[in-house]
């Protein structure tokens, strides 16, 4: 959760030295220049508005390093938005992550620096897909992934992220929990757990089984639109191109592709690993801008890239839309009452659990 001092300078050449020693072998030098005067604008606009950039760990490595005060993963960053003082929360991440600061902090501006910041998974179930599983399996715990919008949210018990959907689970202590919406996340999350998996989509709620006999995940069927794409056969051909690569799969993937990596865990979680591990070569299957993070913060050690698959929704938010954001107080989020207080309890039953 790393604020860097770059992120309280406002001189362009100081903000630009600290760039240059930190990315001079991810971003051109022309780029970090440039990068260099907008981060000044933004940091100074910043201190006048009192503002908090927290900077999700798949932003652009020039925004990361530059005017991100917290830098970490969904949990981390939800952490710390339920922590601020400041008037206003710049969220450089995407919409769910956003409405997730609104709701822990009804009375502050909550600005998202583009005007949608989708995402797959939060876009592949609503309230009233909730609902009707509630009705098909009453009396089930509903665990949703952060990665889900506000109405969804309001109609669970209890939120998650990927740091710690296995916890929440075990926490309840259910031996049948609805999680929601990533059938990927659900079945390592079952695996686990050691729970089975069903899955269920919006056409067959009412034909689903609803009996099981031993300790299951009823997941939805809800993909990541970038992680669903990683293969076994990715894998493979890195391990044979790259014998002593250490593989790093987001949990988001499909269990074959975390089975075959050497280790799954959430973005933070996949940084430290690098941090804290001495291997030559790895390759991280998630958002390519993590890549660029990561090897900017370990600059002995060599990150494969793997930049065919991009999040096109993180991808939107650059140093030069969260200017724009802080210049303009746009884009606002607001999350109306009472789905704001719904969605709370169950963001408020997972910070208390971990
Ligand atoms: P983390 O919670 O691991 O940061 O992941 C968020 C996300 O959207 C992954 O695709
Ligand atoms: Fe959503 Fe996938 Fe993008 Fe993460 S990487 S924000 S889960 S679409």
């Amino acid at each position: 959760m790393s604020a860097t001092g770059t992120s309280s300078k406002t001189s362009a050449d100081e903000i630009y030295a600290d760039l240059a020693v930190r990315l001079q072998r991810i971003v051109p030098d022309f780029e970090l220049r440039y990068k260099a005067e907008l981060a000044a604008e933004v940091n100074r606009l910043k201190i006048e508005k009192n503002a908090l950039i927290l900077g999700h760990n798949y932003m652009e490595a020039a925004l990361f390093h530059s005017v991100a005060d917290i830098t970490g993963d969904s949990l981390g960053l939800c952490r710390e938005a339920a922590r601020t003082d400041r008037d206003r929360i710049v969220f450089c991440g995407v919409r769910f992550m956003a409405e997730t600061a609104k709701i822990l902090n009804p009375d502050r501006i909550v600005l998202l620096p583009s005007a949608v910041g989708g995402c797959s998974l939060a876009a592949s179930i609503g309230a009233a897909d909730v609902r009707r599983l509630k009705q098909r399996y009453p009396g089930v715990p509903v665990v949703v992934y952060v990665n889900t919008y506000a109405e969804v949210k309001a109609e669970a018990d209890y939120c998650c992220t990927s740091s710690n959907a296995a916890a929440v689970i075990e926490a309840i202590g259910a031996d049948t929990v609805l999680f929601l919406p990533d059938e990927y996340l659900a079945a390592n999350v079952a695996r686990e757990t050691s729970r089975d998996i069903v899955v269920v989509g919006p056409a067959d709620i009412d034909s689903a089984p609803s009996v099981f006999r031993s300790p299951t995940v009823i997941g939805w069927s809800g993909r990541c639109e970038v992680h669903e794409k990683f293969t076994v056969g990715d894998v493979q051909a890195a391990r044979r191109q790259f014998p002593d690569v250490v593989i790093l799969a987001h949990p988001e993937c499909s269990p074959e592709v975390v089975e075959a990596s050497d280790f799954s865990a959430s973005t933070a979680q996949m940084s430290r690993y690098v941090r804290q591990s001495d291997a030559p070569h790895y390759l991280l299957l998630t958002e390519c801008a993590m890549g660029d993070n990561v090897a900017a913060e370990n600059p002995d050690k060599d990150m494969l890239r793997l930049c065919s698959l991009r999040c096109p929704h993180m991808n939107e938010i650059t140093l030069e839309d969260t200017l724009e954001a802080l210049k303009l107080d746009r884009y606002r989020i607001e999350v109306p009452e009472p789905i704001r207080s719904r969605a709370r309890r169950s963001i408020d039953r997972m910070l208390a659990i971990g």
